[in-house]
């Protein structure tokens, strides 16, 4: 366990390229593994839980050479992947089991999925239930919710799944297991999550049926080997977003970003509390929108975040709520009950570990009030396991009085390895 003790600066200037989106990353990854030809990715996260993905469909029998940011994926198509003589660790990665589950339920063999203490207590039922609906079998504790889970994929038939949350994980692994199976499968969503999967799909040269909230594929589709270049993590960017405009004599410069607007909540929320902000070389790569952000320390207003709003910023919470400790009156989140089922529960970890350092903020049955502005101070706070919380906590160590002491703060790796790199290449010395 690694503590780290982040101080006070006088001031965040200069330009990074945060590192690849995970979310793209896995993906790049896993449709690599099941199409036909050599895949190469460039711009790849070398985070854990991406190594995670490719350690196990390597274990799936899948060649693959990973340097840095660079991976080259041999695909045999859906056919090459074999039934692995180990279990298949997916550490601390929720994206790497889902998914995972979507393609293995189609495959006719045995495999085993396990994962570390917080994988352990995540639903998984919501990906396991629709997927032995369609023919799959799987179990696991809890009736097939928990990890260690096995699975004995075969011959599925298409469904069409209501999803009671919006969950690009649950759209993911029914639509994967959808392109192997017996005739059409659609999915649902209540709002509009992520859609990476539909899009990098279409990049593989898979047909996807976008109508509204609903996304459906016919069975019997392959995938076709591509050059992927993956964007700059927005979620990512999101901690020095929040740091330059809450760190006096800022003025920072965000390479190459994604901006996908099912991604992007955390620029709406920036715009409406009043950052001054400005976003320049908008492209498109790979079939994802890209540009480079700037923003300057910031004068803020608390607002209110609900809605259709919250699948589009979900993982950025935890750094939205340092931001509005910063922000004039009140900051209401709502509707985000799916903080409580995320690496860590988290509306009780920010709450918590923000309270320890004079945070006006309280938990609610399905978010978080923060009142602003206060005045951080250090202390002793824990990231739990969790890599967003960590990093929350480096953020608001940086404009607390006093020192912050991040426990297990070796968690941050999972996303973002070179974060403390990053913060002193862009501190004013
Ligand atoms: C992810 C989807 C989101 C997100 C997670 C990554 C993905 O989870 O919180 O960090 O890569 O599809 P849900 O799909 O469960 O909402």
């Amino acid at each position: 366990m690694t503590l780290k003790t982040v101080k006070k600066v006088a001031g965040l200037n200069g330009a990074i390229k945060v590192p690849g989106d995970k979310s793209i990353s896995h993906r790049a990854v896993m449709f690599g593994a099941i199409a036909n030809g050599t895949t190469t990715v460039e711009g790849f996260l070398p985070g854990e839980d991406c190594l995670s993905t490719i350690s196990c469909f390597k274990k799936l029998g899948v060649h693959i050479e990973q340097a840095g940011e660079k991976v080259k994926i041999e695909g045999k198509g859906w056919d090459g992947l074999e039934e692995p003589s180990e279990i298949l660790d997916v550490g601390n990665s929720g994206t790497t089991t889902r998914l995972m589950l979507g393609i293995l339920a189609t495959r006719p063999f045995h495999s085993v999925l396990i994962g570390d203490d917080s994988i352990a207590k995540r639903p998984m039922a919501r990906v396991t239930d629709p997927l032995r609906e369609m023919g799959a079998e799987i179990d696991g504790r809890n009736e097939g919710n928990f990890t260690p889970l096995s699975v004995r994929g075969g011959s599925t038939k298409g469904i069409h799944f209501q999803s009671k949350v919006a969950s690009a994980q649950v759209k993911s692994a029914i639509l994967l297991a959808g392109l192997q199976s017996e005739g059409t499968t659609s999915v649902s969503e209540p709002a509009l999550s992520r859609d990476h999967t539909e899009r990098m799909l279409e990049a593989y040269g898979v047909t996807v049926k976008r109508d509204g909230l609903t996304v459906s594929v016919e069975g019997g589709q392959a995938l076709t080997a591509q050059h992927i270049v993956v964007p700059g993590d927005v979620s990512s960017a999101a901690f020095f977003l929040v740091a330059a405009a809450i760190v006096p004599n800022s003025r920072v410069t965000l390479e190459g970003v994604g901006l996908n607007p099912t991604r992007s909540g955390i620029i709406d929320v920036l715009e409406k509390m009043g950052a001054s902000m400005e976003i320049r070389n908008e492209k498109m790569v790979g079939g994802e929108p890209i540009g480079d952000i700037t923003i300057s320390t910031s004068e803020l207003q608390g607002i209110e975040i609900s809605g259709d709003l919250i699948p589009r910023l979900i993982d950025e919470i935890p750094v939205i709520a340092v931001l509005a400790t910063q922000a004039k009156g009140k900051t209401v989140i709502k509707d985000a009950e799916e903080l409580k089922v995320k690496e860590t529960n988290r509306i009780d970890t920010v709450v918590s570990e923000l309270s320890k350092l004079g945070a006006n903020i309280k938990a609610t049955e399905d978010g978080m009030i923060i009142e602003g502005m206060t005045s951080l101070h250090g202390g002793a706070v824990s990231s739990y396991g969790d890599h967003r919380i960590g990093m929350a906590m480096a953020i608001a160590g940086l404009i607390s009085e006093g020192e912050v002491a991040i426990e297990r703060s070796e968690a941050i790796a999972v996303s973002y390895p070179s974060f403390f790199e990053h913060i002193a290449k862009l501190e004013n010395k």
